[in-house]
């Protein structure tokens, strides 16, 4: 029970505001993920200022309510328990992701430990609200309420600025980061570039020597395509943490598919993949048939592929089959494909 007079929030106005911050880091992770490259700083410094304002409300939230429920006794106090460690093990995650301290074991990265374990967060967040629910009140907007959620923002930002100064003084990877927090990797090598697929897309299986491949209805020689590519410094930003810089061979599409009707691009891959583009874009994504000067790998999309400067790992769709114009307007789309 906080003192009166004292400026140490409540235990209720502690739980409020660690609900809303949980809130917040999904919403802003997840939004890092969905706006272009461009656009992912402002998400990624918010993430890390509420994940990290977590960390800094955690010896509140232990030394009162954690502590008092432990006294109680409840039957659900252990999975309380595992909530909170399932929420610091998540923020933990995240910053060994964050400095490089730890990229993860092959495929398996730190930022993907990250994903799973928020995904966990939600429903037991949802749990937690329902099963002690605190209906917000005017009262809990009080003067100590404002103190504490200002000192908890200016700490949790004090932690962020320390640990990029930190990062850059000891030289750890995190310092390359990108605004989206990807870790540079493998450019200007293509060859050890990692092969990555959205969920559960596999290689698909054909002759990339008779591919066919659509384009607003007329088939379209690969071959054709390689002989029109130039050069094109790009960079691949995947969702699963990295980056990687490559020299592209690609062909804009706006030069391999004609003007016409439709409010939307629809890029098809042999495994049924699809994204849809504003029309706008035909000058700004390409079809790439090489890298490096050589072929495309099967895992990179051979024999060809999508190449969106710009845009996150998912809309650059590989192994296309079919370039078509739709009615459908590209916003009406998920912004994560679901499978
Ligand atoms: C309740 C859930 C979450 C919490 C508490 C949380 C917390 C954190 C924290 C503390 C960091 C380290 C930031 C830093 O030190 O710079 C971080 C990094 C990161 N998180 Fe989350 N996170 C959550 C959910 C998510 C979700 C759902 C996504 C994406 C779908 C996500 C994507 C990221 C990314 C990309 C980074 C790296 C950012 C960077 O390196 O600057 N997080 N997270």
């Amino acid at each position: 029970m906080a003192r009166t007079g004292s400026l140490r929030p409540t235990a209720r106005q502690v739980n409020l505001l660690l609900e809303g911050l949980l809130v917040l880091s999904f919403v802003t992770g997840v939004m890092s993920w969905a706006v272009d490259l461009g656009w992912a700083r402002p998400f990624t410094l918010l993430h890390a200022v509420s994940g990290l304002a977590v960390l800094v409300l955690a010896p509140l939230k232990i030394t009162g309510s954690v502590r008092s429920g432990m006294k109680r006794g409840r039957r659900s106090r252990w999975l309380s328990a595992g909530f909170g460690l399932v929420v610091l093990a998540t923020v933990g995650f995240g910053l060994l992701h964050a400095t490089g301290l730890w990229h993860g074991v092959g495929y398996w990265s730190a930022l993907w430990t990250h994903l799973l374990l928020s995904a966990v967060v939600l429903p037991l967040l949802a749990w937690h609200v329902l099963s002690r629910p605190l209906r917000p009140a005017t009262t809990d907007l009080n003067r100590r309420a404002l103190l504490s959620a200002g000192a908890t923002t200016v700490a949790a930002g004090g932690l962020v600025g320390g640990q990029e100064l930190v990062v850059r003084l000891v030289g750890l990877d995190g310092a390359d980061r990108a605004g989206t927090g990807s870790h540079e990797l493998a450019s200007f090598d293509p060859g050890s570039m990692p092969v990555v697929s959205w969920l559960d897309d596999r290689i698909p299986e054909g002759d990339p020597d008779r591919w066919s491949l659509t384009i607003a209805g007329t088939e379209v020689e690969v071959a054709q395509l390689a002989a029109a590519s130039e050069p094109l410094e790009a960079v691949l930003d995947c969702t699963g943490g990295w980056r990687s810089v490559q020299r592209w061979d690609a062909v804009p599409l706006a030069e391999v598919l004609a003007d016409g009707p439709g409010r939307a691009i629809r890029i098809t891959s042999a495994t049924g993949y699809a994204r849809l583009f504003p029309r706008s874009a035909a000058g700004s994504i390409y079809l790439a048939t090489g890298y490096g000067g050589r072929p495309l790998r099967p895992g990179h999309g051979a024999p060809v592929r999508l190449v969106a400067p710009g845009r996150r790992g998912p809309w650059w769709v590989k192994w296309v089959t079919t370039v078509e114009r739709t009615d459908r307007p590209a916003w009406l789309q998920f912004p994560f494909p679901l499978s």
